[in-house]
């Protein structure tokens, strides 16, 4: 704020006009005795006397006209001061208000924790007045309900807040959390003396973060019952497939074991291809429920010693197609449906039920046929007694091109390889 100082006291002005009366009535009377003479006769010196007169009337005049400049410079001065009090009190009037006006809770500590000064949020929030709150209260006292700051206030030590630091406590009184922001003030001299203290409710902001604690723990518990019912339920999943798969088996004392035994077979080759996990998980589902097109086939077909007549053979073959239909309403097992269907089918596209041809026919079928065959082969059926695994292998490879897919037929020739071996190692071990 700026305002125009260029004053002129009265008193300056009536001591200058005095300076003027005194010179302009010598002036005059000596014109009254020596009329055109006056000037001359002023500034003669042949008089010692009269001399030492205008000496005096000149410096009366000169003093005075001094005197009414330092009267005017005072006045000045004393204008200047007024101004700068006002705007020192003005701006201290629009200090308060912006303290007031806050909408945090803000207070002046000196250092040893006394208020000095606190806005009208802190009286709203408090409820005392701020002459209670500022006669020789502590902020710990008032605020945190302790005799010495706490421990982990910012003020406990002293050395460590020449910055800004952060801490939270709680106001049992008002049943309320705060975060307070403690800045110490620094004079020019570079000495801390007095504090600012913010104080910000966060009572809200704690509920809401213990709520979704709360909400997150809850949701990992409701996680891991969900994981350890989903568990529970595979595994009554899986105990349910086998026991389907041993009623399918159970049909016949000839194929008992064999959706079992294809199982083993048909998960080493998938491994021995580097299959994924989820495509050896739904390859054993479907080995495992390969034949269950055959549960309603007549006994007497299955257990049959002679050879099958055409009319049987065609019951027979439409056993992967039953399959295939009595498992479509399980949604969860829409995966195992192409498999069962098409594991008859042969690489050269002469198999059943739609003569697909080599990579047409889907991979894990493909695999499961071989399995299958392979079991087949080496177990006892009513019509013949079980083939060495000799004459299983090297059937597979002569039927490589026309029956089976010969990558895999290689797969699980190094499968049985490696078995093989092993088994020799027992042998030599143990005799
Ligand atoms: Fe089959």
């Amino acid at each position: 704020m700026t305002r125009n100082i260029k004053v002129k006291s009265t008193h300056s002005i009536l001591v200058a006009l005095f300076g003027w009366l005194i010179l302009g009535t010598y002036i005059f009377y000596d014109y009254t005795y020596y009329g055109n003479r006056t000037l001359t006769h002023f500034f003669s010196f042949s008089d010692s006397a009269e001399t030492l007169l205008h000496v005096i009337i000149l410096s009366a005049f000169i003093g005075a006209h001094i005197t009414a400049y330092l009267i005017n410079e005072r006045k000045k001065l004393l204008n200047k001061t007024n101004l700068s009090k006002l705007q020192i009190k003005q701006s201290a009037l629009e200090w308060i208000a912006t303290f007031d006006a806050i909408p945090y809770s803000v207070l002046l500590t000196d250092k040893d924790c006394k208020i000095i000064r606190a806005n009208k949020h802190l009286v709203n929030q408090t409820g005392l007045s701020l002459e209670e709150l500022t006669s020789n209260r502590k902020c710990h006292d008032t605020f945190c309900k302790n005799n010495r700051p706490n421990k982990k206030c910012p003020l406990h030590n002293k050395n460590n807040t020449s910055e800004t630091s952060n801490y939270d406590y709680f106001d049992p009184d008002l049943n309320k959390s705060f975060s307070e922001s403690i800045t110490p003030v620094i004079d020019e001299k570079g000495s801390i003396n007095s504090y600012v203290h913010v104080l910000i409710d966060v009572t809200d902001s704690k509920e809401k973060e213990r709520k979704l604690t709360e909400s997150k723990d809850a949701f990992f518990n409701m996680l891991t019952d969900l994981d350890s019912s989903y568990r529970d339920l595979e595994l009554v999943h899986n105990d349910l497939i086998i026991a389907l798969s041993n009623i399918i088996d159970a049909k016949s004392s000839w194929t008992r074991g064999h959706s079992i035994e294809t199982t083993n077979f048909a998960t080493k080759i998938a491994k021995e291809m580097s299959l994924d996990h989820h495509e050896i998980e739904t390859l054993k589902t479907a080995a495992l429920l390969h034949d269950i097109g055959k549960i309603g086939t007549y006994d007497n077909i299955l257990d049959k010693p002679d050879k099958l007549d055409e009319k049987e053979r065609m019951l027979i073959q439409l056993h992967p197609l039953r399959g295939e239909e009595m498992l479509s309403p399980i949604k969860g097992l829409g995966d195992l449906l192409p498999i069962i269907r098409y594991h008859h089918e042969k690489y050269d596209g002469t198999g059943y039920p739609d003569g697909l041809k080599g990579d047409d026919i889907p991979l894990l079928a493909r695999v499961l046929c071989v399995a299958d065959s392979y079991d087949a082969m080496i177990s006892d059926r009513p019509y013949r007694a079980a083939r060495g695994t000799d004459y299983a292998v090297s059937e597979l490879h002569r039927c490589a091109n026309s029956h089976f897919d010969p990558a895999i037929v290689d797969a699980f020739s190094n499968v049985l390889a490696r078995s093989s071996n092993a088994d020799s190692e027992i042998y030599h071990k143990t005799t």
